[in-house]
């Protein structure tokens, strides 16, 4: 069987086994490369005849009558589309030349009856002809909307028994934006067509743009009952669902939209959005199985954001809440298989492990433990392909966490013998297994190893040795193709350079791009900011700046994020600035350039920009006042800013953290973070305790970044407000994902955009913007 012909197959089993989207997609690839494939064009025929698109069906047809007009099959479906289409004197035509031509059988004798049917009761004016509507449609194609919308008005008054014609004339008012008309148009069509998926799910679009939430999701119902794999009604009805306040729902309906697309972005990224908040009171496979979809795309959600949700989810699972309760049981290498085991069933908690630090006191319980019994337990674990995917997702776990997890004495004797064997193996050519370095690499960085290159020979770049040893060396490699803009030297800018160097921030592996990039104007509606000039958001090609841009992630995101735009994104941190452009070369993303250099350089680089964003940067300068003044020269007149700060209020634990690590006198060393990091688990400074409710307590660089750090300002909104006076920038808005709470208790719309109002809501809820204050701000004109 030649591959164009197994491919066939496979889209006529689809075709049978009703799986319609499948069979269509592999016919159309049948068709792209046999562009004269009869019986895919037939098939791809007979599926626009069941999603209720009889114009293309009757295309399709043609096509494959084109090629072979000997087939009886084609001319039976294409006589169907005709007589459905109001065209039986058409079809009663061509039926007579086949039967004199010897066409028989049951199929024509049906057709020929149901003609008959119509000719003895004739409609006092037939149904517009199918050259009558494609000529409308090629009105709406061109755009001429008025046209369209006069010539279907004037065919229905002189019959209105047609369901397409009252479906066009939706869509035409709809392109006018004329929705009450439309609604009506297509509430005419539904009368005449009831199952006709697509007019259900404009009724549902329109009733949901208007806020009729209810109305729109009991019509994106009505889609899926004719239609049930139309994406966008999951989509649309997610959205509807979510704006209720339902989330749970809104979860289980983006996950059916994954199960049969999961390559769709938009429900990705829906669900990642719906997941921020969400905590499952229960197990659910089937999001269980959408979310570990979600978690294999690089791009559709920062894990960081989902994390508290899905190990919510995962800890539902027998064998995770067994084997976190039997933490200290297993010992033995019997045991250790048995747990492992277990959990290689949960391919969800596999996938976290393997895209963010799992912020979780237990879990961290687990996996040190975990850690140590697969170095104690070795050698019973040699080529054991069934434990190294675990152990691969564990090594891989205690990378992404820096090695932030406690090594015991045992810990490190158990390695050191370990590190010799492997060596030792190496001087005598002995063979070494894949789960030497596996447990290796959970306590160690191989990339540091002198022997890391032998391993890439050995093994090839398997999905571990390219993390921990081929992107560093990537990234080498980079370094020195970065440009750089003028001169580091203030000596805070110094000593921050020197520890993102050292602990670059943040690691991450994905991330949420967005699905389609908007206009500046669209996403400020979106955030429902508020801008006294609007010109620069029609902008067609913003140039943005990303200042202070670390290693990419947010720099990727605003790249993805408006239409049009290029972006420079600078750094201090040069280490910072290689992972963020090895990121964005294997994201195959070009609208970003990368610059080394301190923001109180900036006026080295002769450009100005219509918007510019730095988050968590500012108040890590020595004078933040002066670092945000030179990104103001920076702006364009009526430019944008976007700014996140510290908030004082938030940051209460924080402040008394950096407080004992003054008093003790702690260094900011690997050593000294981990030993305090673990008393605060000991509860030797009870006061610290909340601390371990930061998904920052869970990996190296963020755990400095967030106590230790050399150099951290913190605001108030009061201040802020008095520092944007000074800076001639006027508050737009804050960023936040749900300001429902602020809403409830100031409902004025003017409210949003008072600081003094916001500043007295934090007074009541110190901790709303642990998660910084992240606002958006213009330039005033001269
Ligand atoms: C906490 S990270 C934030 C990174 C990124 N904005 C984000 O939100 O993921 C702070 C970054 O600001 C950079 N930074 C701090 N002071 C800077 C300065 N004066 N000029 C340029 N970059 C600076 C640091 O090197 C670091 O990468």
């Amino acid at each position: 069987m030649t591959a164009l012909e197994e491919v066939f197959k496979k889209a006529v089993e689809a075709h049978a086994a009703g799986d319609l989207s499948k069979a269509e997609k592999l016919f159309r690839e049948i068709l792209e490369e046999v562009p004269e494939h009869s019986d895919a064009h037939y098939f791809v025929g007979l599926i626009s005849v069941a999603g209720g698109h009889l114009l293309e069906a009757l295309g399709d047809f043609q096509a494959a009558l084109k090629v072979n007009s000997s087939v009886d099959a084609y001319w039976v479906s294409y006589l169907d589309v005709l007589i459905r289409l109001g065209s039986a004197d058409e079809a009663s035509a061509i039926l007579s030349e086949l039967k004199s031509n010897g066409a028989q059988g049951n199929h024509f004798d049906r057709l020929e009856e149901r003609i008959a049917l119509i000719e003895v009761n004739p409609v006092e004016n037939k149904p517009p002809s199918p050259e009558t509507i494609q000529a409308i449609v090629n009105l709406c194609e061109r755009g001429l909307f008025e046209q369209a919308v006069e010539r279907l008005l004037d065919l229905l008054s002189r019959d209105s028994s047609s369901a397409i014609v009252h479906k066009l004339l939706g869509l035409a008012y709809l392109e006018l934006s004329q929705h009450s008309d439309a609604l009506q148009a297509f509430e005419e069509s539904l009368k005449i067509q009831p199952e006709d998926a697509d007019t259900h799910f404009y009724v549902a679009e329109i009733l949901r743009v208007r806020g009729d939430l209810e109305g729109a999701v009991a019509s994106y119902n009505k889609t899926l009952t004719f239609n049930s794999e139309h994406i966008e009604a999951y989509n649309n009805m997610g959205i509807s669902l979510q704006a209720q306040g339902e989330v749970g729902a809104a979860i289980v309906t983006y996950s059916k939209a994954l199960q049969i697309n999961p390559d769709d972005e938009r429900a990705a990224f829906n669900l990642g959005t719906a997941l921020r908040n969400t905590r499952f009171a229960g197990p659910d496979e089937e999001v269980g199985v959408a979310i570990a979809a979600l978690l294999d795309k690089p791009g559709c959600v920062r894990p960081n954001t989902i994390n508290e949700a899905v190990l919510s989810l995962v800890k539902h699972d027998e064998f995770v809440r067994r084997a976190i309760i039997s933490c200290n049981e297993f010992e033995s290498s019997e045991a250790l298989k048995q747990v492992v085991s277990g959990l290689s069933k949960v391919p969800l908690l596999l996938k976290l492990m393997k895209v963010c630090p799992i912020a979780d006191l237990e879990f961290e319980a687990l996996f040190t433990k975990l850690r140590l019994s697969f170095l104690l337990n070795i050698s019973s674990f040699l080529d054991d392909a069934a434990t190294l995917e675990f152990q691969v997702a564990l090594a891989t776990q205690c990378y992404i966490t820096e090695y932030i997890y406690t090594e015991t004495e045992i810990d490190k004797k158990a390695l050191e013998s370990l590190i010799q064997a492997i060596e030792g193996k190496k001087v005598n050519s002995s063979p070494l297994s894949m789960n030497e370095v596996a447990c290796l690499a959970s306590y160690k960085d191989l990339h540091q190893h002198p022997f890391s290159r032998n391993l890439l020979e050995i093994f090839g770049e398997n999905e571990l040795l390219k993390l921990q040893i081929r992107e560093p060396e990537i990234e080498i490699e980079i370094k020195p193709r970065i440009a750089c803009f003028g001169k580091v030297d203030n000596k805070i800018s110094v000593r921050v350079r020197e520890q993102y160097e050292q602990n670059p921030y943040p690691k991450w592996i994905n991330l949420c791009l967005s699905p389609d990039a908007k206009p500046i104007s669209e996403v400020a509606k979106e955030l429902d900011l508020q801008f006294e000039n609007t010109e620069i958001l029609f902008a067609d090609n913003p140039q943005i700046l990303v200042a202070g841009c670390g290693t990419g992630q947010q720099a990727l995101e605003t790249s993805s994020r408006f239409k049009g735009c290029d972006v420079l994104a600078v750094d201090l941190s040069l280490s910072s600035l290689a992972y963020a452009k090895r990121k964005t070369d294997e994201l195959r993303l070009s609208n970003i350039d990368y610059m080394q250099g301190d923001i109180l350089q900036l006026h080295s680089i002769d450009r100005q920009f219509d918007l510019i964003e730095s988050t968590g940067v500012l108040h890590h300068m020595a004078d933040p006042k002066v670092g945000w003044a030179e990104l103001v020269q920076r702006l364009k007149p009526g430019g944008l800013m976007k700014i996140a700060l510290y908030s004082e209020f938030a940051r209460g634990d924080i402040e008394t953290a950096r407080g004992t690590i003054k008093h003790l006198d702690l260094a900011s060393d690997q050593k000294s973070i981990k030993s305090f990091r673990q008393q605060i688990k000991d509860r030797t400074h009870p006061d610290l305790f909340p601390l371990t409710t930061w998904s920052d307590f869970y990996c190296l660089s963020e755990f400095r970044d967030l106590v230790f750090h050399v150099q951290e300002h913190r605001f108030t909104l009061l201040q802020i407000q008095g520092l944007l006076k000074k800076l001639r920038l006027n508050f737009a808005g804050f960023e936040l994902i749900n300001n429902k709470e602020f809403i409830d208790q100031n409902s004025a719309p003017e409210a949003l955009y008072d600081l003094e109002i916001w500043h007295n809501f934090e007074v009541e809820n110190p901790t709303y913007f642990s998660g910084m204050y992240q606002f958006w701000c213009q330039k005033a004109f001269d």
